[in-house]
């Protein structure tokens, strides 16, 4: 069976990096994978990334949660559903960013948008997820150096804490979980991605 695996965190915490080191592993190794976003991966839902991150609108909280869900709802349909167990599923983001964003970070009711995600999925689960962290200084000074930010790189610290606590508080207990501490040594960051991914691809 191949994997679904996903790399979660706030900005700037190196989710990106991560999944482009695994995505480079598995090209060696010749291995049939598929890389996607959220929001993103289909077409249509790549339209919507383009209207959420626009900086030049000033959506509600709650239209931003029915654009992440419908652009979830496509990717999945056109996308993730052909896909599951005939490749590896490389996702930069999926649900639980939006428990993390949508639930901690701006307080929208949680069962709710655990109920859509069923909805959305039925039963197909991530194998593994990456929850990558960043100190709140290194995020300031990440962000700073960003040249073109988005609509979700522009809010303050304080809702980028609230949103990492949330992740964290969601990967508590759960055993399909791997913290990546991004302040840390990148090589050895490198080695505890790849491990992972060697216990899961033989
Ligand atoms: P990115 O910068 O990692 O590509 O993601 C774009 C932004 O979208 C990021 O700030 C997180 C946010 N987001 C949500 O708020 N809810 C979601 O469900 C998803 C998938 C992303």
């Amino acid at each position: 069976k191949n994997p679904v695996i996903i790399f979660e965190g706030i900005e700037a915490s190196g989710k990106s990096t991560n999944l482009d080191l695994v995505a480079k592993y598995l090209k060696k190794k010749r291995k049939k994978y598929i890389k996607l976003r959220e929001p993103g991966g289909s077409p249509f839902s790549e339209k919507i990334r383009k209207i959420l991150l626009n900086k030049n609108y000033n959506l509600d909280y709650k239209t931003d949660l029915m654009l992440f869900l419908a652009s979830r709802s496509e990717n999945f349909q056109k996308i993730i559903k052909k896909n599951y167990n005939k490749r590896i599923i490389l996702l930069d983001r999926f649900t639980d960013s939006t428990i993390a964003y949508q639930h901690y970070g701006m307080n929208l009711n949680k069962n709710l948008i655990e109920k859509i995600n069923k909805l959305l999925l039925g039963n197909i689960k991530p194998n593994l997820i990456f929850l990558n962290l960043v100190s709140m200084k290194n995020l300031s000074l990440r962000l700073k150096n960003r040249k073109n930010k988005n609509r979700y790189d522009r809010f303050k610290i304080k809702f980028y804490k609230k949103v990492q606590n949330g992740f964290i508080k969601i990967s508590k207990n759960k055993r399909n979980y791997i913290i990546v501490n991004s302040n840390k040594d990148i090589n050895n960051n490198k080695k505890l991605v790849l491990n992972n991914i060697l216990k899961l691809i033989k």
